[in-house]
């Protein structure tokens, strides 16, 4: 018998049920945003796997229950990226309109595969493209499609780039002496992955040392001539706007330059730092984003908006439309200038689900200048944090922040101790504080923090990416690290 699960089905359709789903997320908003709470949990893997481990539901049950249960159990223990003293990875406190929009998107259940099943769906997709397009300084032959993420982004971009150096790759494979990319070594793991997935081998690719966390554009320049004079074929140069690391721009005016001299692709991964855009300040950087030919840009990261939101751009829609190739005559469908429409035809995926519908929406409701104050607070933010280590003796700053990341150290007790002039003792002592300090300070559930390695030593790494930390948050992080570090150091 169907009839009682149609019932319940059609009766979960109710603004009533609706509500209540809303006020889970309300509820959420309102105990994390001001501050109050843990910022993460402080239970293990294992603790929480427990938690979890029952057998599979045979029957259903009531929906009021299950989101007690939902209350109880996840968010008690999931990270609160509202709260204000969240500062670690790039995932971002999502604009609240953005995740009411969820709710739509799921409703809707438009797949981006092919306008037909999602008419206004592709015609939005297509207009925001041709927005990000124009703040990128493409021209009017750009296309794009939005993605899961930075990931798959720099892969379709580094998949039309291969395309271009190898057009039967699709068909005949690379050979046996697939051509090399040339990136910074500071470039997100997704780059060489993409590197070894498309074919080309890990070792076709060569990381360039960096100078100030930047691609070394004198390095760059020696290597491209070795290349060059050993014959060997190059398929891209990628460049990074805004790495993972410390949010530093590569200099794009100048790789640009080299590039467009020796016409290569020149992909930037802009995935966090091309929103940079929207600034009244854009980073100067941003300038040289004219010679690129694919652009990764993530509106999930410094726009802010709910997972996932990735987005890719080639300067020419055909190049993307090159690398996949695929010919479905029964499904894709071109408009009156000849120009396939369907957006499946320049995308790794098939069924997709209409991101772009929240993307538009956030741009509305906040416009351009909006998205930009935002961006530029969160730099701010930053930015504070590093005034503040400046006026602290017993932590140092790796770096002045461009953007909204920073990368920093504790010192230990003895200001200066971190210092080149110390013992070898002295500096494994600093590095393994280090390494404690965060772990303990995350456990104990004030704030919350990463972590990276730089120049071979471990650093202390903040991203912000929640408008409503402030200076005052700021200084409640670095209290917060010295008196854990004073509980390490007096055991
Ligand atoms: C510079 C850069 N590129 C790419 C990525 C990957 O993006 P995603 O996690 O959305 O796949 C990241 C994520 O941290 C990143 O910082």
């Amino acid at each position: 018998m169907i009839d009682d699960i149609l019932a319940e089905l059609e009766a979960d359709t109710s603004l009533e049920v609706g509500e209540s789903f809303a006020r889970v997320t309300a509820r959420y908003f309102e105990a994390t945003r001001s501050g109050e709470g843990q910022v993460s949990t402080p239970r293990s893997t294992d603790e929480l796997a427990r938690r979890f481990d029952e057998e599979l539901p045979r029957d259903g049950r009531p929906v009021s229950e299950i989101i007690e249960r939902l209350e109880r159990d996840v968010l008690s223990d999931a990270n609160k990226y509202y709260h204000p003293m969240y500062m670690g990875h790039q995932t971002s406190a999502p604009l609240p309109v953005g995740v009411w929009m969820e709710s739509v998107i799921g409703a809707l259940n438009q797949s981006l595969a092919v306008s037909e099943m999602s008419p206004t769906g592709t015609a939005i997709e297509h207009q925001v493209i041709k927005w990000m397009s124009k703040l990128a300084g493409y021209g009017a032959g750009a296309g794009g499609t939005l993605t899961s993420g930075g990931t798959e982004a720099n892969f379709t971009a580094m998949l039309a780039a291969r395309n271009a150096a190898l057009p039967d790759a699709l068909e005949e494979g690379v050979g046996a002496d697939p051509p090399f990319v040339v990136y910074g070594e500071h470039a997100h793991y997704a780059v060489t992955r993409a590197i070894g997935q498309l074919g080309l081998g890990k070792r076709r690719g060569i990381p360039i040392p960096s100078r100030d966390y930047k691609l070394d554009v004198d390095v760059l320049l020696t290597t491209l001539d070795r290349l060059r004079d050993e014959g060997k074929s190059i398929m891209a140069v990628v460049a990074t706007a805004g790495t993972t690391a410390t949010g530093s721009f590569d200099d794009l005016e100048a790789i640009g330059a080299i590039c467009a001299e020796r016409g290569l692709w020149l992909h930037v991964d802009g995935a966090q730092g091309t929103s940079g855009l929207l600034s009244a300040n854009p980073p100067r950087a941003l300038n040289g984003l004219k010679h690129s030919r694919s652009l990764a840009w993530d509106p999930h990261k410094m726009m802010l908006l709910p997972l996932a939101a990735g987005m890719v751009l080639t300067r020419d829609e055909r190049d993307l439309d090159r690398a996949f190739a695929q010919q479905a005559p029964y499904l894709f469908h071109s408009g009156k200038s000849s120009r396939v429409i369907d957006q499946g035809i320049r995308s790794f995926q098939c069924s997709r689900r209409a991101d772009v519908f929240k993307l538009w929406f956030v741009i509305q409701r906040f416009g351009s200048s909006g998205l930009g104050r935002l961006y530029d607070h969160l730099c701010h933010t930053a930015r504070l944090l590093y005034d503040a280590i400046e006026e602290r003796s017993n932590f140092e700053n790796l770096h002045e922040p461009e953007s909204n990341i920073l990368c920093f150290r504790y010192l230990g007790r003895n200001p200066g101790s971190g210092t080149s002039t110390t013992s070898a003792a002295d500096v494994e002592r600093i590095d393994a504080l280090n390494r404690e300090l965060r772990a303990r300070y995350n456990k104990e559930g004030s704030g919350w923090i990463t972590a990276t390695v730089l120049s071979g030593r471990p650093v202390l790494r903040v991203t912000m990416m929640n408008p409503r930390t402030s200076g005052a948050h700021v200084h409640a992080l670095l209290d917060g690290l010295t008196q854990k570090a004073k509980e390490i150091e007096s055991r």
